[in-house]
């Protein structure tokens, strides 16, 4: 029999690790002031104390909290939206799909594993570390680690300037990408360039924490059909929302 060589778990990364540490030192520090100023001043002034510990102590659950809930999000909850939104799209197998802003590859894995004969691009600048040990080759070895690396394909590319020829896809993902981008005119821009490159009868899924109504209204001017965008969804910490678009089919209205 046949045996696949063992490449490890996948590690799919944090998302924002500087945000999460500053969060968690937050936290920390606010703890150690209350006991600080509980040890040294509960007897000689009982109120300012007391005042102090007691905002110690909800700046400290507050800060560990959130860095708590985006670890929590990253290794667990991003997991169960990736298949959630995965599952919601009915593939036939052989499709060409996108993932524009890949990191180490989370939602262009999910799509590998529904392919047959299709194939999955994941495009990235890998210009920051966010997620944590982002990279191609962390994106490679995730690949191998799922048994899809032959059903991937993995390139260098900025969302501003994508370096594919028009209606190159059936399905685009963007996962946590867009609000990157800082400038508003930037965003739409990004959002009209991943629709030139979509197939005709193809569609679009962008899922991210902020902007979500701006990228619905840019896949609307650009001539999208049953544009949607859901309520919050509380697997990711900060909740997200999905907005999702077809490309009418060719001789469609
Ligand atoms: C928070 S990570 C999300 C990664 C992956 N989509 C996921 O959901 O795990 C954001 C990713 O967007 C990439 N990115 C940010 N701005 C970009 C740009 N202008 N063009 C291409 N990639 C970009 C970063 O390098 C990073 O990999």
């Amino acid at each position: 029999m046949n045996q696949r060589p063992d490449h490890g778990s996948p590690d799919y990364g944090i998302d924002a690790p500087g945000l999460v540490r500053n969060f968690a030192l937050a936290g920390i520090s606010a703890f150690a002031a209350s006991i600080f100023f509980y040890y040294s001043f509960a007897e000689t002034r009982p109120v300012q104390a007391g005042l102090v510990v007691g905002f110690g102590v909800i700046w400290g659950v507050l800060g560990l909290g959130a860095a708590a809930l985006m670890v929590l999000s990253s290794r667990r909850g991003k997991l169960k939206e990736r298949d959630r939104i995965l599952d919601s799209i009915p593939w036939r197998g052989d499709e060409r799909v996108l993932d524009a802003g890949c990191g180490r590859g989370l939602m262009l894995i999910g799509a590998a594993k529904r392919l047959t004969s299709g194939v999955a691009v994941g495009v990235d600048a890998w210009r920051e570390k966010d997620p944590s040990g982002n990279g191609p080759e962390a994106a490679l070895a995730n690949a191998r680690a799922e048994g899809v690396e032959e059903r991937i394909e993995i390139l260098e590319g900025d969302l501003s300037e994508l370096p594919f020829k028009d209606e190159s896809f059936d399905v685009i993902l963007s996962s946590l990408i867009l609000h990157n981008i800082q400038e508003r005119e930037e965003r739409a821009t990004a959002v009209r360039g991943l629709t030139r490159i979509l197939k005709p009868g193809g569609r679009i899924v962008i899922l991210d924490i902020w902007d979500t109504g701006e990228y619905a209204k840019s896949l609307r001017e650009a001539g999208m059909q049953d544009v949607s965008r859901s309520g919050l969804r509380f697997n990711i910490f900060p909740p997200a929302r999905l907005v999702t678009a077809r490309k009418p089919a060719s001789g469609e209205v």
